[in-house]
């Protein structure tokens, strides 16, 4: 059997605990050898919940990287906290799995792509849904030229929840769809190709009397693609306690998926006759999934599904919703940054 993959996790708050058991599941590949949080606790957690009080920790992510020999160095801090962490971890030869949004600017994210690809390490961004069962037949479909041309997608983000502090603020967070919705906007991109405009419209309508509240919680947004085929992304911070509720749907020329969810759909060949309807239902862990293909990717030199210039297009696509709400005018993208 192959070394395992020394691993380290910097950013353990809320949600890298999904990451940290789902590597700790995968013990035969994988050592989780340091935490590193700014909140000494939070590390300290870390280690005892997922390595019996051995792993090392550290409150500067600068000297984890100096010091932990590692092959994978897997970021989860909140949006506004990303500094150098990916171009250090690059240059030292680390893999990385980072998680959505890689950045809240344009520059910053390019610069992260920069740095991983001239050093030719492999990463991942958290992008998850592209791991969904019914996501990749659909894809798959779509590559093949068995669906046709795409002509619509529709996606929605239904949630209501205050969440971190951090994420109600805009400086911080960048909003609820460059935060959280990239997820659907990334979907979008996978299945759809690149946007060529977008159109969007952003409010803060539910939330005005919460302090501190700055970002919108009602979007609608439209995109463009170079094919004329368009994209509408619909989200609410105000729908149903609880609830995280993402659907979506897609036409081409020969094929209508209803998605339920990233792993479930309902696909209608409509170029059939007489028309065929098939259902697909899966609980793939798309959380190991996304974490497995950067192991296989690390281990044999070929590809990740996200890279981390999937994470700068993608993120671009959102500041570009962001810009025209701000603006109340259509923004075309350049794609000059990627260049
Ligand atoms: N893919 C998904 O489904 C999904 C779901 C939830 C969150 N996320 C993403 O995961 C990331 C983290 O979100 P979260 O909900 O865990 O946030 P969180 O606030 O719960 O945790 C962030 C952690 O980072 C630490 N931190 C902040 N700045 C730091 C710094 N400079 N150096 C070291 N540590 C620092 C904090 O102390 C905290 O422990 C975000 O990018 C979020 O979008 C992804």
């Amino acid at each position: 059997m192959s070394k395992k993959i020394r691993s380290a996790i910097l950013g353990c708050g809320g949600f890298a605990h999904r990451h940290a058991a789902n590597l700790v599941s995968l013990s035969d590949e994988v050592e989780l050898i340091a935490f590193c949080d700014q909140n000494p606790q939070n590390a300290v957690t870390y280690r005892e919940t997922y390595t019996n009080g051995k792993a090392a920790v550290f409150t500067d992510h600068h000297e984890l990287i100096d010091q932990v020999e590692l092959d994978l160095l897997l970021i989860a801090l909140p949006p506004f906290a990303h500094t150098d962490e990916v171009q250090l971890a690059a240059e030292a030869g680390i893999n990385l799995f980072i998680e959505k949004p890689i950045a809240l600017t344009s520059p910053q994210a390019w610069s992260m792509v920069k740095a991983v690809e001239s050093a030719g390490v492999k990463s991942q961004v958290g992008f998850m849904f592209r791991f969904g069962e019914a996501i990749e037949i659909v894809k798959q479909l779509l590559h093949s030229g068995e669906a046709g041309r795409p002509g619509l997608m529709t996606a929605r983000y239904f949630c209501n929840a205050l969440h971190a502090p951090w994420w109600r603020e805009r400086e911080k967070s960048g909003g609820q769809l460059v935060e959280q919705v990239i997820h659907m906007i990334d979907l979008m991109r996978y299945l759809m190709g690149e946007p060529v405009s977008v159109f969007s419209r952003q409010e803060n309508l539910f939330h005005q009397d919460v302090p501190g509240y700055t970002i919108e919680d009602v979007s609608a947004t439209i995109y463009s693609f170079a094919n004329g085929a368009m994209g509408v992304v619909y989200a609410t911070n105000n729908a149903i306690p609880g609830k995280w509720i993402n659907d979506y749907r897609l036409v081409a020329e020969k094929l209508t998926a209803e998605f339920s969810n990233a792993n479930t759909a309902q696909l209608h060949f409509t170029g059939a006759d007489p028309l065929l309807s098939k259902s697909i239902q899966s609980d793939r862990n798309m959380h190991l999934a996304e974490l497995l293909d950067l192991i296989q990717a690390i281990r044999t030199g070929g590809n990740t599904r996200t890279p981390i210039r999937d994470g700068a297009l993608s993120l671009d696509m959102a500041l570009g919703a962001a810009e025209s709400a701000q603006k109340r005018q259509e923004v075309l993208f350049s794609r000059s940054e990627s260049a």
